[in-house]
């Protein structure tokens, strides 16, 4: 007894002793074992247990049995998610300090693109190629978050996808494992800041763990079937920089992987991550998905579902009460070993004290820093910033684009033009209906303009309907101006959790629309506002100027009148392959060669192609215009032949050879030429994103190393073959501008 109350004594000196400083971080693992010492079983299981705070556009179905407040105020909730602002958060953490042991919740919350400023969704963002206006772009959204009393943000979603079906596709950073890991390691990095501790630093969350991207069919939640090569040299990448970058914390994925859940599957969690990689955070379930392997045919209720899920390495079980419900008497029944158990807890509580709340359970509870961040001006300058660089130029004949300030007419026709809460696309935080502060294209465009501008709008049509009954009012509003703008695109809830689709054309009869409009005769610039690649064959074929906008986010009006009146010049490039038609799916620019590889369309007698169809995409991976031209020359190799654990350094010049300043984004591509197991045509090993006076030339440099021409051979085994080598340079994965090889030496 009386050594209980010492541990006691202690242990609340330790709890709320004083700041989180770096000598007394040195000390959180002994004070982790310290609180686990004092805690019951059913307290352990309390912490490894997530909520669902009040909230109706929850993504799975809400376990509604028992008090979750009784629960929290006895200790057996560790966190809750999608609890918003700071009042309700300390109502809940108040409740929390009522336990036995007073440990503090943790706040996790879904910020994806940005939290009250939004941000271009993810791939918008990873349009850009810019890792610094990425990690602007989480560290403002975390900022944002941990000013609204959140600690945890469940971001970033890191699956690669080769299939614009997928709705999720927003999500991620697109089909490249090489520009994927970079654009996860700067959101981590964003997310992070100066590290967990500081008051404006979240946790990030690295999901959806693993190759939920691959889903058979592009259907949400579907199984997945894969090679282990594969998942290692394409899908786990990103996860594996993410988790070096420092990453707090992991979720599991829905999918079955070769036949066994993600959120029971030993190999992910416990071999490769918690294994292999020496990952030191914790892994939470998806929404339920420790419950649904019930439903995956995995195990016959939710006892055996937490059997297999903490077994596996899943920490925390988010609202499928599979824990909550059954964890105690498995380790009583002497099923699960107390000791995985304890490895969970100590994993959450590690995040606990290294975010300080056992200091301060109310650090992030501040309503005047919520207010601040909540209107911050600089937060809304970065999401403009961010947004423009996130406009892909598809296509500009004539350089219809940029427009003129003083055009004396311009229509504004589409069913996107005047539209508000579009423009933040799927993932984003509801704020109370209040629209405010989001920029329409239409307003966006109107605060851009010369006062002698007259602007006109025809919507059209709906963005997803058969009416063609606004098509005379829109053809008239193009015939009684000088240019027309049009804006379409698919609404923001068609793509994003659950929003696969089979067909990915411009819903319903926008580009019979766009038709109408052409056949006026008027020049017609057409902004496509998307979640995913779409298909737009004939507005492609013949529209002269068009801009893929993705989702732009709150400032989305401002950037894109910013880029249309070249205030901004575009510099994006896509991080998908756009496909002709969905018969090509999946689509992606780093596949084999095949044995019987056609060389171009005319190539088809037995070869790998489609006798009905283009084996190329409409729009490549890399591709991108800008307002100006770049030229390449001078490429330059330091050696011909270089050894295994040397390196070369490939540099080449880039001239700005049009009139105006502009950003290119200058791509590296290798190809290891013969291999013991194959390799792919091309694969992205390096970008620079350049800017260039008109005029100006700069040189650019990549330094190849051993990693960029490793692989798993068939032992499975990550080695560099000696051989030879491509090096290509490109402004797009097909437009190559220059290239070489070199030989790597045994
Ligand atoms: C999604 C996750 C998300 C979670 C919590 C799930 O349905 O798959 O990405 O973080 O819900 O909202």
């Amino acid at each position: 007894m009386k050594k209980k109350i010492l541990i006691l004594g202690s242990i609340f000196f330790l709890l709320f002793g004083s700041k989180n400083t770096l000598a007394q971080n040195n000390l959180i693992p002994v004070k982790v074992d310290s609180v686990l010492h004092l805690m019951t079983l059913e307290e352990k299981v309390g912490q490894l247990n997530q909520y669902t705070g009040d909230w109706d556009e929850a993504t799975g179905p809400i376990t509604k049995d028992g008090d979750k407040q009784n629960q929290i105020k006895q200790g057996e909730v560790g966190s809750m998610l999608n609890v918003k602002g700071v009042k309700h958060s300390r109502e809940l953490q108040e409740m929390a300090l009522q336990s036995r042991l007073r440990i503090p919740l943790l706040f996790g919350e879904d910020v994806i693109h940005g939290y009250k400023t939004t941000f271009p969704i993810p791939l918008a963002e990873a349009s850009s190629w810019d890792m610094d206006a990425i990690q602007l772009s989480a560290r403002v959204a975390a900022t944002e978050a941990a000013g609204s009393g959140i600690h945890w943000v469940f971001a970033p979603m890191v699956d690669i996808s080769r299939d614009p079906r997928w709705g999720r596709v927003m999500e991620g950073a697109g089909e490249d494992t090489y520009l994927g890991s970079q654009i996860a390691i700067a959101r981590v990095k964003g997310f992070q800041g100066d590290g967990l501790g500081y008051t404006n630093s979240v946790m990030a969350c690295v999901k959806h763990y693993a190759a939920y991207g691959a889903a058979i069919g592009g259907r949400d939640y579907n199984s997945v079937d894969m090679s282990e090569r594969m998942l290692r040299e394409i899908y786990l990448p990103p996860f594996k920089a993410a988790e070096k970058a420092g990453a707090a914390t992991f979720m599991n994925s829905f999918n079955d992987l070769n036949g066994i859940p993600a959120t029971a599957n030993v190999h992910l969690l416990r071999d490769i991550l918690k294994g292999e990689w020496g990952f030191k955070g914790f892994v939470v379930s998806d929404w339920g998905s420790v419950g649904e392997m019930i439903q995956h045919g995995f195990v016959k209720d939710n006892k055996e579902a937490a059997l297999v899920a903490i077994k596996a390495g899943c920490d925390m079980d988010m609202e499928s009460r599979s824990y909550k419900n059954n964890l105690a008497l498995l380790v009583r029944e002497g099923k699960v070993p107390i000791e995985l158990v304890n490895d969970a807890v100590k994993r959450i509580l590690l995040k606990k004290f290294e975010l300080g709340l056992f200091d301060n359970p109310f650090k992030y509870l501040n309503t005047d820093r919520e207010s601040r961040e909540m209107n911050n001006p600089e937060h809304v300058k970065a999401a403009r910033m961010v947004a423009e660089k996130s406009v892909v130029l598809l296509k500009n004949d004539k350089q219809l684009l940029p427009l003129s300030k003083n055009i004396k007419s311009i229509a504004l026709i589409g069913p996107i033009v005047k539209t508000v809460k579009q423009n933040l696309g799927f993932w984003s935080i509801e704020w109370d209906n209040d629209s405010s502060y989001i920029v329409s294209q239409w307003k966006g465009i109107q605060n851009k303009v010369s006062s002698n501008t007259h602007l006109i709008y025809a919507k059209g049509c709906e963005i997803n309907d058969s009416s063609h009954a606004g098509f005379a009012e829109a053809v008239q509003a193009a015939l009684q101006a000088d240019v027309v703008v049009m804006s379409v695109g698919e609404a923001r809830d068609m793509t994003g959790e659950a929003k696969s689709r089979s067909n990915i054309h411009l819903p319903g009869v926008q580009e019979e629309l766009i038709q109408a409009i052409y056949a006026t005769g008027k020049p017609v610039v057409v902004m496509i506002n998307a979640g995913r690649p779409l298909i737009f064959n004939w507005t492609a074929d013949h529209i002269p100027a068009i801009l893929y906008t993705w989702w732009l986010g709150s400032e989305a009006g401002n950037a894109i009148a910013d880029v249309l009146f070249g205030d901004y010049n575009p510099s994006a490039k896509l991080p998908m392959s756009f496909p002709r038609t969905e018969g090509q799916i999946p689509i992606y620019y780093n596949h084999f060669n095949t044995g019987r590889p056609a060389n171009n369309d005319n190539d088809r007698f037995y070869r790998s192609a489609y006798i009905d169809l283009s084996i190329y995409p409409k729009f490549e991976f890399g591709y991108g215009l800008s307002y100006t031209t770049f030229e390449y020359s001078n490429l330059e190799l330091s050696k011909q032949k270089v050894r295994q654990n040397d390196t070369i350094t490939v540099s080449l010049k880039i001239t700005n050879t049009g009139k105006i300043a502009g950003e290119e984004i200058v791509q590296l591509y290798l190809r290891d030429k013969v291999a013991s197991v194959v390799r792919p045509v091309k694969e992205l090993k390096g970008f620079q994103k350049i800017y260039l006076m008109p005029g100006e030339t700069k040189t650019v440099t990549f330094i190849i190393e051993k990693e960029k021409l490793s692989f798993y051979n068939q032992q499975m085994q990550w080695v560099a073959e000696p051989g030879e080598f491509d090096v290509m340079i490109g402004t797009s994965s097909e437009k190559i501008k220059l290239k070489s090889s070199f030989e790597l030496l045994p």
